[in-house]
């Protein structure tokens, strides 16, 4: 049965593009997220993608992903250097999820270089633009289909 896979994005991330094109790069989630999904239909996968600059309502598609999702790239924005609702949500539905950065957080503000989230996430792919968002999917795809 093929994957199901939630693309989550945090606040903000609906102004790629317009937003600091040479931190983030110059497409839109749109153009990114229309990428992946032809990638995800060469690999037979199916993806559903969300974004919202509201806590709360990341949480919520964490919790709904738990009914129908295999697991989740996700790009949590800000709320990865403090969010310890969206860890506790990640931690609740025991989904694997790939933590995913346009810029290299690491060589970036200090703030940057701390993500709550990691430590329940499979692992992170930072610093590689939109192919960050690729590499995710793939590491994510790779792990649903070679379990431990
Ligand atoms: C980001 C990095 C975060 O530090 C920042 O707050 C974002 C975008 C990235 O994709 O590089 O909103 O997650």
């Amino acid at each position: 049965m093929a994957h199901k896979i939630l693309v989550l994005n945090g606040p903000n991330l609906n102004m790629l593009g317009i937003r600091e094109p040479s931190v983030y790069g110059a497409d839109s989630l749109q153009t990114i997220i229309r990428d992946l999904r032809a990638y995800a239909v060469e690999r037979g996968v199916e993806l559903r993608d969300y974004q919202s600059n509201s806590e709360g309502a990341l949480v919520d598609a964490i919790h709904d992903a738990y009914g129908w999702a295999a697991g989740i790239v996700f790009n949590a924005g800000a709320y990865t250097h403090y969010s310890y609702a969206l860890r506790d949500a990640i931690a609740a539905v025991k989904l694997p999820v790939v933590e995913v950065h346009l810029s290299n957080v690491h060589a970036r503000d200090e703030f940057r270089h701390k993500s709550v989230i990691a430590p329940v996430c499979l692992g992170v792919c930072a610093g590689f633009g939109r192919w960050s968002y690729f590499a995710g999917l793939q590491a994510l795809l790779w792990n649903l289909d070679n379990p431990k």
